[in-house]
């Protein structure tokens, strides 16, 4: 069959967005909007968001930031301590200011240090999210220094993950960004309560990339990229059109100057290109018919939201966008994720 050459879906939903705050949030969520007509926001800001007041006062700043000609939802998250409060995650659920709480394992990735030290500490926590029907992120990664970088997903699912599924019957769970192909199988393998987020970074370039020619910092991200054969997995569950697997880019911004660097921060900022990004991605493994239902459908379905009812149209076009945008006050940038590899498609 001829490659299609334009392409109508719903407006797509982001399900996991790094905004930040003060001037990279003014230069940043421009781009999420443009694209996207929701986005689940990541609570991991210095301090982290862990009130239900400083989420709320979060998302106006987010609305602010955001062009008023641009629809676009913020849907907030709590960031998960060892004091997580259950009657604040009730209370924020019930106000309509958080839709989810994040996990993130203490020092596992940017902005983690005040996270989750033992699962036994939230258990109370979770419990009450159970019962509210308030769905669990998770940044599923070990955080032994002994634990090889390239196994902790793969190692966080049977010491975390699959105990703790076990010990909440009833939590609705995302794993986000999957990187492994023991992610997918464990997310195919958990039935309905259970959902994964793959991010257009990990279906476009393995970790040979992140060492081509040189040190790549761009290409730094955590969960870190992994080898083809998981790479393959990946491609395979997002362009499947199985329910579960939705999506969520991971955008992180991060100026060039703190990646460019001794010790360069983990994070990809790939907002302006994401769609263009995973049409490519879905063109390539001849599945443009799965792509309204992994941008579009799944992941409104696992939220127990409505789909968008706008349409946008994609066209077989090179892409277009900047190398980097720049961020007001201070002569500072952050560069925009281009893959090493052709993308054809375009706004
Ligand atoms: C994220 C960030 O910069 O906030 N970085 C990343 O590499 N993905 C944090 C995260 O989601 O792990
Ligand atoms: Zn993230």
């Amino acid at each position: 069959m001829p490659i299609p050459t334009s392409i109508t879906i719903r407006r797509p939903d982001d399900w996991h967005v790094h905004l930040r705050d003060g001037p990279m949030l003014n230069a940043c969520a421009v781009h999420t909007a443009r694209q996207f007509a929701r986005a689940i926001i990541m609570p991991n800001l210095v301090p982290p968001v862990t009130k239900v007041v400083e989420a709320a006062s979060y998302r106006e700043r987010i609305r602010r930031a955001v062009p008023a000609e641009l629809e676009f939802e913020p849907l907030m998250t709590c960031y998960l301590t060892d004091d997580a409060d259950p009657a604040e995650l009730l209370r924020g659920k019930q106000e309509g200011v958080w839709v989810a709480a994040k996990l993130y394992p203490a020092h596992a990735t940017t902005n983690s240090a005040h996270g989750v030290t033992s699962m036994d500490r939230i258990a109370r926590g979770l419990e009450a999210m159970e019962k509210a029907g308030m769905p669990l992120l998770v940044h599923g990664e070990v955080t032994d220094a002994e634990v090889d970088i390239f196994d902790r997903e793969a190692v966080f699912l049977d010491k975390v993950l699959a105990p703790l599924l076990k010990r909440h019957p009833g939590l609705k769970i995302v794993l986000e960004h999957v990187t492994t192909k023991e992610g997918v199988a464990f997310v195919e393998a958990s039935g309905p309560r259970v959902g994964g987020t793959i991010t257009p970074h990990h279906l476009s370039y393995n970790r040979n990339a992140l060492f081509k020619g040189g040190i790549r910092p761009h290409l730094y991200c955590l969960p870190i990229a992994k080898s083809e054969e998981h790479r393959r997995a990946l491609r395979r569950a997002a362009t499947s059109g199985a329910e579960r697997f939705f999506l969520g880019t991971d955008t992180a911004p991060h100026t060039a100057d703190t990646k460019e660097c001794a010790c360069g921060c983990a994070g990809i900022f790939n907002a302006p290109v994401a769609m263009q990004v995973y049409a490519q991605v879905f063109a390539e493994e001849d599945a443009l018919d799965c792509l309204e239902a992994f941008a579009s459908l799944n992941g409104p379905r696992f939220y127990g939201l409505a789909p968008n009812e706008e349409r946008i149209t994609m066209r077989a076009a090179p892409l277009q966008a900047p190398e980097r945008i720049d961020v007001p006050g201070g002569n500072k940038s952050v560069v925009v994720f281009h893959p090493d590899t052709p993308v054809g498609w375009s706004f």
